[in-house]
């Protein structure tokens, strides 16, 4: 969110005409005194392709008069909203912009099937009304992220570990661009990135990629061993894999079924353990 303020500063006068002048231009400069401040934008950091963004822009005019609201991608205005125009909103056609008139207006532009190509820079530019036109610009990055559904697929080389052996897995992400961004965790515990691979997969829609990323641990605690692989695109599109692994012999844990040890984890060959609990979270 960016915020700006600036109105005007005091007047310097030398000579008693300007001391006339300014007696006359009072009105006008208490006028002044107040003005067009605390303009804020919040527009979605990463928001998926195909859904609804909606793009604010709050200001505080005290006592001036709203002239327009105009909203720009880049350098090319798309939207503005004009109070003493009849209809008060226009759109200006803009490759792939889906703007919904109904729900835009003074403080918002709301987006429909938001595609990559707007990806970008948005800045919304508030002015006052005659006399002052005071005119205001903020600006904030939202970018459009393609994924496919899913949650991170982690193997284990082993399906248990005895103190000081070294665990080693890897885990890899839905395929998304941008690329996510692999974080793990050990008995919830930040270890890192880890080594990452990107492997770009071409689609019919376009380019994405798929994140690589392997850890080795050296097992220097007794008893139970949670390991999370978590896959997150600017921290706002995230899901994660864990598992949970017994000192002695390997056990999957499940929120859904806490108590199923039927499904024969032990008679599965040794060298790999995929996927427990999962979640996807959007917000
Ligand atoms: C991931 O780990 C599994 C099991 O250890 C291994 O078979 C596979 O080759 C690894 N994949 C990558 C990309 O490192
Ligand atoms: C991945 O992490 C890097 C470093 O923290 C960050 O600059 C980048 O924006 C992240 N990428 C995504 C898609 O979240």
């Amino acid at each position: 969110m960016t915020k700006t303020t600036a109105c005007h500063g005091g007047l310097t006068i030398t000579t008693w005409w300007f001391w006339w002048c300014t007696a006359a231009l009072v009105p006008f400069v208490i006028g002044m005194a107040t003005c067009l401040k605390d303009v804020f934008i919040e527009v979605p950091i990463a928001i998926r392709e195909g859904t609804t963004a909606i793009l604010r822009c709050d200001y505080d005019l005290e006592q001036e008069a709203l002239y327009t609201v105009k909203w720009y991608k880049g350098r090319r205005e798309f939207f503005r909203y004009v109070p003493k125009e009849l209809p008060h909103t226009r759109v200006f056609p803009l490759a792939t912009i889906n703007v919904d008139v109904s729900e835009s207006g003074p403080n918002q532009v709301v987006l429909r099937q938001v595609t990559p190509e707007l990806d970008g820079k948005y800045r919304c530019e508030v002015s006052a009304d005659a006399p002052t036109f005071h005119t205001q610009i903020v600006a904030a990055w939202m970018h459009v992220v393609r994924t496919m559904d899913g949650k991170p697929e982690l193997h284990l080389e082993k399906p248990q570990y005895s103190l000081g052996e070294k665990l080693r897995a890897n885990c890899s992400s839905p395929l998304s661009n941008p690329p996510a961004n692999i974080t793990w965790f050990i008995n919830d515990k930040e270890l890192g990135n880890g080594r990452i691979i990107r492997i770009p997969s071409v689609r019919p829609s376009g380019q994405l990629f798929k994140t690589v990323s392997s850890i080795e641990y050296d097992v220097l605690i007794a008893g139970k061993l949670k390991v999370k692989c978590q896959s997150d695109i600017y921290h706002v599109i995230w899901s994660e894999t864990e598992v949970m692994l017994d000192e002695d012999k390997p056990r999957l844990a499940s929120i859904l079924q806490p108590h199923d040890h039927s499904a024969g984890l032990t008679s599965s060959p040794s060298f790999s353990i995929i996927l427990l609990i999962t979640c996807v979270i959007i917000r």
